[in-house]
């Protein structure tokens, strides 16, 4: 784990917020190479969740809703973490992580008092309006919410007829009792969520849940991820959130132990229910509060998670074994010899050839090893090195990352030797 932080920071990935100032407890921003891998992420999300689905539609809500929505929806009354605080040091704890708890039991000699649980509401308020009182508002705690309270607006304008899902992905936020393990629990980040709505019908909503829940861990291998990695696991009853009569999560067996990944939850009628909407068959035959299967992904979970997975060392090398789609750049091209003017300007001439195509990048600096190794480090798939050979008889050498194998394609195949490659 310290060793993919370590090269998150180093390599433009990921950075701690504002961290001139010392940082800020739960909040990153990402580098250059850190927004192209989530970038990959999304689009591939989107790509598979919306585009190539007949039954699903996308959205972009606003961050910041009516606050009635909040409490219609039980989330200012019931969205809540326990959290117990050290009588010692007085800080504070989730009381349901228990390795944490015995951890911090360790700082003090002699064991630790903990107060009793109370529950603690994670919505982050914020205040808006010119004049004072300033009115009180809340950052979504879940994207969620967005999808519902457009329900009735989907349905009217758009062709859609149950089943049919709402897809969005977009920032929430949570005032976490303890962020922590990097990104992996924040209080700022991403979700890529599916609100599938059903016909009320046990039975239908036991298969569609199945079905997503397979589905997306097809998803999570289809993009590299090891199967002996992942696991389903169900909520007990005291454990799920208050919106749902059921839930599984696919969890990553990550350095720090199995971790939630995505939250597959039935979410029966209850947010439709509570927003007073209603579902009228455009056949005219049925009218009923439509039930209700979510997926719900984090984003920056999956990037923590695709890297920690991707992370080899090998030999004298590291390398990110990240799957092509989501690598931040698709190829490397570089002149053998950064002083050799007429390979330069060559190389210069295959990377604007091929950069409409491909994400792609231009490195002259250093050897051509420590080039490389550069980009073994990044998860870039092919490295293009264009050398004197190429001048004469216009071929270009092709690195393969995963087994360092190098072919020899002709500039004119290029674009279609890697289009098949990265396909
Ligand atoms: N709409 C349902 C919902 O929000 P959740 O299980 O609370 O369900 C879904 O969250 C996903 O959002 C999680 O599986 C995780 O990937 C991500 N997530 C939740 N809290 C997070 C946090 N504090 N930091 C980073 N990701 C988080």
């Amino acid at each position: 784990m310290e060793e993919v932080v370590g090269l998150a920071k180093r390599r433009g990935f990921i950075y701690p917020g504002s961290e001139i100032y010392g940082g800020y407890r739960g909040f990153w921003d990402y580098g250059p190479l850190g927004v192209e891998l989530k970038n990959n992420i999304k689009r591939r999300w989107w790509r598979d969740m919306v585009e190539l689905r007949e039954d699903v539609v996308g959205i972009d809500a606003a961050i910041i809703m009516n606050p009635k929505v909040w409490e219609v929806s039980g989330h200012l009354s019931a969205f809540t973490d326990p959290l117990v605080e050290c009588q010692a040091c007085h800080r504070r704890f989730r009381a349901d992580h228990e390795e944490e708890l015995a951890e911090h039991a360790k700082t003090h000699d002699g064991g630790v008092q903990w107060t009793k649980p109370k529950n603690f509401n994670l919505m982050t308020e914020v205040l808006l309006g010119a004049t004072e009182p300033k009115e009180k508002a809340y950052l979504r705690g879940e994207i969620t919410q967005g999808a519902f309270v457009n329900f009735q607006n989907i349905v009217d304008s758009t062709r859609v007829k149950i089943p049919f899902g709402i897809a969005q992905i977009g920032k929430a936020f949570r005032n976490e009792i303890t962020p922590g393990n990097f990104i992996f629990r924040s209080r700022e980040f991403e979700q890529m969520e599916l609100e599938f709505f059903i016909r009320e019908d046990k039975e239908e909503s036991r298969r569609v849940f199945g079905y997503w829940k397979e589905e997306r861990m097809k998803w999570y291998t289809g993009l590299g991820i090891n199967e002996k990695n992942l696991r389903f696991r169900d909520h007990e009853e005291s454990e799920r959130a208050h919106y749902a009569k059921a839930a599984t999560d696919i969890e990553y067996n990550s350095p720090f132990g199995w971790r939630e990944f995505e939250g597959i939850h039935d979410r029966s009628d209850w947010d439709l229910s509570r927003h007073g909407l209603i579902y009228r068959d455009p056949d005219g035959r049925d009218e009923y509060t439509p039930w209700v299967i979510e997926t719900s992904g984090g984003v920056d979970r999956a990037t923590l998670f695709f890297l920690l997975e991707a992370y080899r060392k090998e030999d004298k090398r590291v390398v990110l074994k990240l799957h092509p789609a989501l690598s931040p750049y698709k190829v490397a091209v570089f002149p053998l010899l950064a002083n050799k003017p007429d390979l330069v300007t060559k190389a210069r001439k295959v990377f604007d050839r091929i950069r409409p195509l491909f994400h792609a990048t231009l490195d002259e600096r250093g050897n051509i090893g420590k080039r490389y190794f550069a980009q073994d480090e990044i998860g870039t798939p092919f490295c293009v090195t264009i050398d004197f050979d190429t001048l004469k008889d216009g071929s270009v050498t092709v690195r393969d990352r995963d087994t360092t194998e190098q072919e020899r394609v002709s500039v004119d195949n290029l674009a279609e030797y890697l289009q098949n490659k990265l396909a």
